[in-house]
């Protein structure tokens, strides 16, 4: 039987950007047959963020400085950076090296790329960061999740563009001799008739992604619990992607944990795709005291079909 080794990454710092303006329900209302109440009670939503001109590269940046900001940290450490996500300023050059040359980096030896996992994308990118520091190459992580969502919105289309917002999250991991176990559990299906696709606009299948979402997020959470042997008291948070509200709290109850235990802004943000999980992280950390050495749980599912948890340690 193959030996499984933990993975030992230390949360250094957080951080994010959202563009100022707002687009609420009420503005949708104006621009697709809806309304607030039909929104609000099937999905949670009020408002989400739209970029003005900003793109990804340009918001994965100020979500980075707002990490680094917050920590007061030494950029020049940064020897990886990782972007999650499925709309890049290019199909090349990377995002990754965009926010490496606005950060200053460029003449510094980084390794830089995207990871594209669609919603998935920031727990398969942390999974990723994770295990290039613990090969020993590398000791600090620019983890990103960054996305301009509204390019590819189709607002004629109501089941779609009520859903979908733009940002950035950010975080900073660093290789460490501290006992910080981090695991990470990430799969897919891939389909040829697919439920969901980001081409010139956004399509899906609401209803067959729903519930495809509420099982994996249930089975996620179940596996990098069971595998780590973690009971509910040794979780300090949940961060699931914010797709849906529904999904999250029926999740919960399937799982039979207290909803109090995920962190949920869906409703200032709508789906901000990978964006979404390190967005919220950022707010939970700068909100709350570290428990420290408590388990954070990432659970993410997308597009793909992908999907998947990490469990990192305070
Ligand atoms: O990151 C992954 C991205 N994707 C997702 O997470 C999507 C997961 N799915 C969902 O969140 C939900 O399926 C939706 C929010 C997309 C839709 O909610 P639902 O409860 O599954 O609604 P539905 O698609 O079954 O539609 C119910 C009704 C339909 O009308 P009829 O056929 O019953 O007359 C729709 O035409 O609601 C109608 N409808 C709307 N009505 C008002 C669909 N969109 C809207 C809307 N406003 N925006």
């Amino acid at each position: 039987m193959k030996t499984r080794f933990l993975n030992n990454v230390k949360i250094v710092s957080t951080g994010h950007y959202v563009p100022s303006g707002v687009l609420s329900n009420e503005d949708l209302e104006k621009i697709v047959d809806t309304s607030d109440e039909w929104i609000y009670s099937r999905t949670g939503i009020k408002t989400r963020r739209i970029a003005n001109g900003e793109k990804t590269s340009d918001m994965a940046y100020l979500a980075a400085l707002d990490a680094i900001n917050k920590a007061g940290y030494e950029a020049s450490r940064i020897d990886l950076i990782l972007v999650a996500t499925c709309t890049g300023d290019y199909r090349a050059p990377s995002v990754a090296c965009r926010v490496q040359a606005l950060l200053g980096l460029s003449e510094r030896d980084v390794a830089c790329f995207d990871v594209n996992a669609a919603c998935s994308g920031f727990v398969y990118a942390s999974s990723v960061a994770s295990q290039m520091l613990n090969g020993g190459r590398y000791s600090s992580a620019l983890v990103i999740g960054a996305e301009t969502l509204s390019l590819y919105t189709d607002y004629e289309d109501r089941g779609t563009c009520v859903l979908f917002g733009d940002g950035a999250g950010a975080m900073i991991l660093e290789s460490t001799n501290e006992y910080k176990p981090a695991d990470f559990y990430l799969s897919a299906k891939g389909e040829l008739d697919l439920s969901i696709v980001i081409n010139d606009k956004i399509a899906m299948d609401g209803r067959k992604i729903y519930q495809f979402a509420v099982r994996v997020f249930e089975e996620s959470i179940q596996k990098i619990m069971l595998d780590n042997g973690l009971g509910k008291e040794d979780i300090a948070v949940i961060i699931p992607h914010q797709a849906n509200l529904r999904i999250i709290e029926k999740a919960a109850e399937l799982l039979n944990i207290d909803i109090e235990k995920f962190y949920i802004n869906i409703e200032k943000y709508g789906n901000t795709s990978a964006a979404s999980i390190p967005i919220a992280f950022d707010e939970y950390m700068s909100a709350a005291p570290r428990q420290e050495n408590k388990k954070v749980i990432f659970v993410g599912f997308g597009a793909g079909l992908t999907w998947g948890a990490a469990m990192l340690t305070l």
